[in-house]
């Protein structure tokens, strides 16, 4: 059996081996590296897989945020929502641009943002919600939209964990994570569902001043060439990393189910367990699995992942200190509890997943993992 990763990345390259060093050759033969056609074609590309109107390709999933915060005007005083169990850049960026960030619990089933806590805390600061459609699942999206527009907030949704998966509203209409907000932002890191060779990442609009706005402030706030009306920032996908998302946006459906189906694995061999919890898909939202992670009931969590990891099994905690209590945060929020947030950076346990996953893989990690559970 080969070693068991977190993610393969090589055997997935393996698979496109052609395909992609063809179109890397192509870009360094045509020395257009920055802003090339490669791009602009892979922005259409993607821009026609979401339906979105709008993709900005910048340099990752943490300046997309940063930007989409700038362009909603967010400054200091401003409070800004979002869940506190979330990879702290969505709660990095609000702080950086010096307003507040105010932390949300979430859901114990599907660990999203929990919509009655996000609506008991919205002062007359507040100016927008960052809902995370985190592990791959999306964030009760019409919950979350009815609030923003009662209260008249902007919805900014971090997709860098969900790109792919659909949002089914209650009235059918289907649409993808990161398209139904007022901007999504998208993170294409190597071990994301789209992943590059690189950093990369993407801002996803239906908005056309927005758009120019975010385009202008990813370009150093230009709005022609040397003249800048704004304070903006240098955020750029490069074409080297653009050309090897095009060739792997193609396969993005077929990645996302294998990871259904490794998903599905996990799940049919952990369904009887009382010691763990398999995570729960929403009936508004289809899973793509950027994360398999599930609760752990009286087990010892570093005892499991020592003895999974004598057998040969990584493991991986996402997240084991939520937001609201790291000390990056200290003295910018008040200290508070968030129950179900706290509960579940104890109980959390995230296992392989990825395309390339085995059946032999995936049943020596489910029959260790159970051997331990089971005692
Ligand atoms: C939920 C979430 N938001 C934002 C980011 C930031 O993306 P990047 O690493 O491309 O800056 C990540 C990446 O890990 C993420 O998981």
């Amino acid at each position: 059996m080969e070693n068991i990763q977190l993610v393969d990345l090589k055997n997935q390259y393996l698979k496109m081996e052609e395909e992609i060093d063809k179109a890397v050759l192509d870009v360094i033969k045509s020395t257009a590296y920055i802003n090339g056609p490669e791009v602009k074609h892979f922005q259409a590309d993607l821009e026609k897989y979401l339906n979105v109107k709008h993709v900005i390709p910048c340099g990752n999933g943490t300046d997309a945020l940063q930007i989409a915060l700038m362009a909603l005007n967010i400054k200091p005083g401003d409070e800004v929502l979002t869940p506190s169990f979330t990879y702290v850049a969505t709660c990095e960026v609000i702080a950086l641009l010096g307003a507040t960030p105010v932390f949300v619990d979430v859901y114990p089933d599907t660990y999203n943002i929990d919509v009655e806590d996000l609506e008991s805390k919205i002062t007359n600061k507040s100016k927008a919600i960052i809902p995370v459609h985190l592990y791959g699942q999306c964030a009760d999206m019409d919950g979350v939209l009815q609030v923003a527009k009662k209260h008249n907030l902007k919805v900014v949704e971090d997709t860098a964990q969900g790109i792919g998966a659909d949002y089914t509203f209650p009235n059918g209409t289907v649409k993808k994570a990161g398209t139904m907000g007022d901007i999504g932002t998208t993170s294409f890191f190597p071990s994301k569902n789209l992943g590059a060779y690189g950093d990369g990442g993407a801002i996803l609009t239906n908005d056309d001043q927005m758009a120019a706005e975010m385009r202008m402030i990813a370009n150093h706030g230009q709005s022609k060439r040397y003249y800048h009306d704004q304070i903006g920032v240098n955020s750029r996908l490069d074409s080297i990393q653009a050309a090897i998302l095009r060739v792997k946006l193609r396969y993005l459906d077929d990645y996302n189910m294998a990871r259904n189906q490794a998903a599905d694995f996990y799940n049919r061999a952990f369904k009887d367990s009382p010691h763990i919890t398999a995570p729960f898909t929403a009936s508004f939202s289809s899973h793509v699995y950027h994360q398999y992670t599930v609760k752990l009931h009286d087990v010892n969590r570093d005892a499991l992942q020592a003895f999974l990891k004598e057998k040969g099994v990584p493991t991986n905690i996402y997240y084991p200190l939520a937001n609201h209590k790291q000390k990056a945060f200290a003295g910018m929020v008040k200290p508070e509890r968030l129950d179900t947030t706290e509960e579940l950076s104890n109980q959390v346990l995230s296992f392989p997943i990825h395309t390339e996953m085995t059946a032999e893989q995936l049943e020596h990690i489910t029959r260790s993992t159970l051997e331990f559970v089971n005692g």
